[in-house]
């Protein structure tokens, strides 16, 4: 069973609203993404492949795999690409997927390690350096803060998210772990930079919109995590409730961390 705690039958639907928001510009995010010509890209979590297509379009000289381990998004985000010709889609969960050594120049991963657990994102990143090429890039867009980084908080609201931070996944907080972790896993030239979403007047009302969906998506999960059904309701309510006040601040880091695997080393250089 899928441990993805937004897995719903609107998930597609979801994912390709979220990105046309401009928070979540997946076209900034990547602005300093240049795979060379003739690159072979993994879009690592694909969901409904909006980065997939984008990329495939971006650069028709490279060839681009989505995989994601939910067949259904894979079934829905292939029909939606159908006629993009350097672009494929295979379900795979990135904890085993099958993929050959030094495989790939580039892989993009956004907005899926904070749905894994610390060790998972660590087994996953290791995988991503075996299949990397030597001199290939990883590409990681995560969150840090999102949930959390609201004011005023009652203590009903802080009691649940130390209830919801003892979970193993999702984090929420992963952002800024990242650059260290992916040093970990071997990569070199670790570069970060973050984007700030602060969301005030019509903007935080487009963001508790897209909460409110998030939030009956996870419903099950906030059911076990809270208790029950009646502690995850009051929780959405008096969630939502607070970021409608005046005054009522929230703000998320998103976290884009370029690594590289290290290329084939000159002999002369190294003074061998
Ligand atoms: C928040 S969505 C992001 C989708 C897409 N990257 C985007 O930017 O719109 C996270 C995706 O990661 C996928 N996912 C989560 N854990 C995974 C795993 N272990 N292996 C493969 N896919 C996974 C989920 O099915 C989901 O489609």
């Amino acid at each position: 069973m899928s441990n993805y705690i937004l897995e719903h039958a609107s998930e597609f639907e979801r994912l390709e609203k979220q990105s046309q928001n401009k928070y979540y510009d997946y076209e900034s995010e990547l602005s300093d993404f240049l795979p060379k010509i003739g690159s072979n890209i993994l879009d690592a979590g694909c969901g409904s492949g909006v980065v997939s297509r984008f990329l495939a379009r971006k650069f028709p000289h490279s060839k681009v795999t989505g995989c994601d381990f939910s067949g259904e998004r894979i079934r829905q985000a292939s029909s939606f690409a159908e006629t993009i010709g350097n672009l494929d889609f295979k379900q795979a969960n990135l904890l085993s997927a099958d993929f050959e050594a030094s495989t790939f120049d580039s892989i993009v991963c956004r907005y899926v390690l904070e749905h894994l657990k610390n060790k998972e994102v660590k087994a996953v990143l290791t995988e991503f350096h075996r299949c990397l090429r030597p001199g290939g890039t990883a590409c990681l867009i995560d969150i840090d803060g999102y949930l959390y980084n609201m004011f005023p908080q009652s203590e009903f609201i802080e009691q649940c998210f130390s209830k919801i931070k003892t979970a193993p996944a999702p984090d929420f907080n992963i952002g800024r772990q990242l650059p260290k972790m992916i040093a970990d896993a071997g990569f070199t030239k670790v570069r970060w930079r973050i984007e700030t979403m602060q969301f005030q007047g019509e903007e935080l009302k487009t963001e508790i919109e897209l909460i409110s969906e998030r939030f009956v998506q996870a419903m099950p999960f906030l059911e076990v995590i809270l208790g029950n059904d009646h502690h995850a309701r009051r929780f959405v309510d008096e969630y939502l409730e607070t970021l409608r006040c005046p005054n009522s601040v929230l703000f998320y880091n998103k976290f884009i961390v370029t690594a590289e695997k290290q290329g084939l080393i000159n002999v002369k250089e190294a003074g061998v």
